[in-house]
């Protein structure tokens, strides 16, 4: 009994000088690791409903952290438009892609208030921790041009920081929740539903509305 303990209390101390040892080495590892609990990406993607075939934008992808999760769920038939204004980060999700041969995730460069995306041309369109990026005068055109590549009756998600968020830093730049909407009912979308569970960031689904027949 005494020896299991002691096992039980020598494999703990490994495990807890492990993690702090990894943090401590590889703190790249540890905020990738650390973003995956609080971000959730598996249930935010299973929110969106998509299903295989449809035609995604990851807006201002970065280096892909929602994109390839997107892929998985449009599957080989679908499409995720990786759209970037950064070439080193979306030269890091083109790498990924010709890596791992996946024939469903274009990278596309992208200009500040414009998506180079053909218009209605996607399902929905992802806008995570985007908008508090994007200089203030460019937010409202930016979330126009997004709307634009969205078919009527298609969505678009916006996460981006609660301006209450429990993290140092985008305090200067958070835009509070009405802001966000506002930007995607100014763009003609409408607030279809709202997600709760992550305590860091607002999660937010709007509708583009159908062509009257
Ligand atoms: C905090 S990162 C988020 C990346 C990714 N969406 C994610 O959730 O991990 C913000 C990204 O937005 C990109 N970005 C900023 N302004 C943009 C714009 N006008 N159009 C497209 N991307 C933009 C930045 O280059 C950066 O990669």
């Amino acid at each position: 009994m005494a020896m299991r303990q002691s096992c039980l209390r020598w494999c703990v101390a490994l495990l807890v000088t492990g993690l702090v040892l990894g943090a401590v080495v590889c703190p790249a590892a540890a905020k990738k690791a650390s973003r995956q609990q609080w971000q959730q990406p598996a249930r935010v993607v299973a929110d969106l409903g998509l299903k295989s075939g449809m035609r995604v934008a990851d807006i201002g992808c970065g280096r892909g952290f929602f994109t390839f999760h997107l892929a998985k769920a449009v599957g080989k038939e679908g499409k995720v438009y990786a759209t970037e204004i950064s070439k080193k980060a979306i030269k890091s999700v083109a790498d990924r892609v010709k890596r791992d041969k996946l024939t469903n995730i274009e990278p596309i460069i992208s200009e500040p208030a414009n998506t180079k995306l053909a218009s209605e041309s996607v399902d929905a369109a992802v806008v995570c921790l985007v908008l508090h990026h994007v200089s203030k005068k460019l937010r409202a055109p930016l979330t126009k041009d997004i709307a634009r590549a969205i078919r009527p009756g298609g969505y678009m998600y916006i996460l981006d920081w609660r301006v209450d968020a429990d993290i140092k830093h985008d305090k200067d730049r958070r835009i509070p929740r009405d802001g966000l909407i506002k930007f995607a009912t100014d763009a003609g979308l409408t607030l279809d539903a709202e997600f709760h569970y992550l305590k860091k960031q607002v999660f937010l689904r709007l509708r583009k509305p159908t062509k009257p027949k």
